[in-house]
Parts: structure tokens; C-alpha cells; sequence
């Protein structure tokens, strides 16, 4: 079934510089899009895009002048898809972590969706990090119930409190909040989806490395086969962004060679797992 949106999508990405947001902005660049891009690096290389915007998503004031930016330069009701890929590992601080992988997420996502038309989507990045956020519901429902100046408070007084180090801790709600924005949007013709990939090879890995510990990584790696290409993320990304996923909505979409299920079904030897380390840094 035909959407509303004209024919020319045009497409926010995050993150787009490298890993996974350069091979979403690969894969759906074309002459039917106008792909828009935000970084705090340079415009992504060997994709024409419409117009890059460097900025650093952990920094709230910059986030703020980038929506006006973007506001200015473009009709955002014109936007047909978000796609929240930023992030940043635990090996940076906590509060930078919780900043770029949840707040600025759902900060983006609420004042583009205010304007965008039925038929838009947004797409954000989780990670299987995340994968036992139903653990943690009422943690995240209560903390998303905040405004984001109120979740800053919350996270300073309640972070070394939380079960889980701040890179697990924001990609659970991360996913949550994708399903929170699922209800909000209803009514609107507007979808939101939360891709979570296993390891994929991109500059990120090392520092999972670093930060979980290399006897973990391996473990997961000899289970799923190997880590995925980044265009491997970006397929299922496409697919919930402009492909034909019209009735997908508020989903969580693993895509990690198959891993997960092994946890889930047992095939995958959790009693033998090394433990992850925790990470935090202040
Ligand atoms: P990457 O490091 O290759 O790409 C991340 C992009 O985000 C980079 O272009 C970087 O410059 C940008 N970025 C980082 N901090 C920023 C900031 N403060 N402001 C603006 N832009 C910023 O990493 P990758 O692997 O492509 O990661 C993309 C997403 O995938 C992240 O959300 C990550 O958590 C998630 N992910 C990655 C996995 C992996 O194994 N690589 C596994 C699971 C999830």
C-alpha cells in the first residue's frame, strides 16, 4: 500500500560517518532520496548527500541549535525518516553515553515526529546489549516519564545505583523508549522501530573489545559465526525505514546471525559464558 509521502524520500541519519550510519547512508543514497546527515565528524565519505551536519550529540545546547539548523534549511515536515544511528561505547563517560544513546535519541525523534507526515518512520539503533530490558521495565518507564532536564537529575542521583554499567543501561532504554514512542505516536501514521545488531565490524568493535572483555566478544562471535558487515544492519534498517514494513511498528528487530535465539532456545552454552566485564566511567 502506498503511503502519503511524495515520491523523493528524504532521510535524516545519525552517526552517518562511519560503521553503520555510513553503510545506511550507502545503501539508501540514491536518486530517489535526499539523505540529510549529522556527525560530530566530517560529512560521510563516498555518498552524495544533501547537506551534513556536524555536531556533537552529547552536548544538549548543540543538539537543541541543530534542530533549529535544521528547521531553518529544511521543511522538516518533508522528512520521512529518522534513523538514529549515534552511539557511543561504554568506554566513554556515563553521562556522555546516556546523552548520545538515549536522550538525544528521543529528543531528535519527538521534534521530528511533531512535524513529519503519515507514513514516516523512525529507525533507532539498540543494541543486543539490550536485549534484557524487560528486566528493567519500571526503571524505564519511570525515567522516560521524565522530561529530559528531570532524566539528567534522575541519571546523576540513580547512576551507580542501576544493575547494569550505562552502555547496557542506555541501550535497554533505548529500546524501551521505541516502544513508549510506538503509543505516543498513535494515531499519527508515524512508525518507530529499534534495530539491536550483535558484533559488527566497524570502529566500535575494539572498544567492546575493551570494554566487555575479548574472552566474551569471542564467545559471542564463536556462536553467531563471525560479527556482521555493516551493511547487514543496514538492510533491516532500510527495510523499517522506507522498505515494505507498513505494519511494523514498536518493534524490537534482533539482527545478530542468530544468537539470540541460541540464548533463548538453548543452543547457545550460557553456563560455560565468560562474564562480561562492567565498565563505568565517571
Ligand atoms: P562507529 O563508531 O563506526 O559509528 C558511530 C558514529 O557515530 C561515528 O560516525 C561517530 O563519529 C558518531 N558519533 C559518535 N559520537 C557522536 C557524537 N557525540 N555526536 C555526533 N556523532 C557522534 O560505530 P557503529 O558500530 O557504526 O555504531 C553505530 C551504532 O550501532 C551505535 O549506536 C552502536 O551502539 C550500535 N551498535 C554497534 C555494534 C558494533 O559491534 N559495532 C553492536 C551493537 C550496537
Amino acid at each position: 500500500m502506498a503511503d502519503s509521502i511524495n515520491d523523493r524520500k528524504t532521510l535524516l541519519i545519525s552517526g552517518a560517518s562511519s560503521g553503520i550510519g555510513h553503510a545506511v547512508c550507502k545503501r539508501l543514497a540514491s536518486s530517489e532520496t535526499q539523505v540529510f546527515t549529522v556527525d560530530i565528524e566530517c560529512a560521510p565519505p563516498d555518498v552524495e548527500v544533501a547537506n551534513h551536519y556536524q555536531a556533537d550529540l552529547s552536548v544538549p545546547a548543540e543538539v537543541e541549535k541543530l534542530t533549529r539548523t535544521i528547521r531553518n534549511d529544511i521543511d522538516i515536515s518533508s522528512i520521512s525518516s529518522l534513523i538514529n544511528v549515534a552511539g557511543i561505547p561504554g568506554t566513554k563517560p556515563a553521562e556522555q553515553v546516556f546523552q548520545v544513546n538515549l536522550l538525544t535519541v528521543r529528543f531528535l525523534s519527538r521534534q521530528l515526529a511533531a512535524h513529519m507526515r503519515p507514513g514516516g518512520t523512525i529507525v533507532n539503533v539498540g543494541s543486543i546489549s539490550g536485549n534484557n530490558w524487560g528486566q528493567r521495565i519500571d526503571t524505564y518507564k519511570e525515567l522516560l516519564a521524565l522530561d529530559d532536564a528531570g532524566a539528567r537529575v534522575w541519571w546523576q542521583n540513580e547512576m551507580k545505583a542501576v544493575e547494569v554499567d550505562p552502555y547496557t543501561f542506555s541501550k535497554e532504554a533505548v529500546i524501551v523508549w521505541t516502544m513508549l514512542q510506538a503509543g505516543e505516536l498513535r494515531g499519527t501514521g508515524l512508525r518507530c522501530n529499534v534495530v539491536s545488531p550483535g558484533p559488527v565490524e566497524t570502529p566500535l568493535l575494539p572498544t567492546f573489545r575493551d570494554q566487555i572483555g575479548d574472552e566474551r566478544i569471542d564467545w559471542v562471535l564463536h556462536h553467531s559465526g563471525r560479527a556482521a558487515q555493516p551493511d547487514e544492519i543496514a538492510q533491516a534498517i532500510e527495510w523499517l525505514a522506507i522498505g515494505e514494513s507498513s505494519w511494523v511498528n514498536g518493534h524490537h528487530l534482533v539482527v545478530d546471525g542468530g544468537y539470540t535465539s541460541g540464548l533463548l532456545s538453548g543452543w547457545v552454552d550460557t553456563e560455560n559464558a565468560p562474564e562480561p566485564r562492567v565498565t563505568f566511567v565517571d
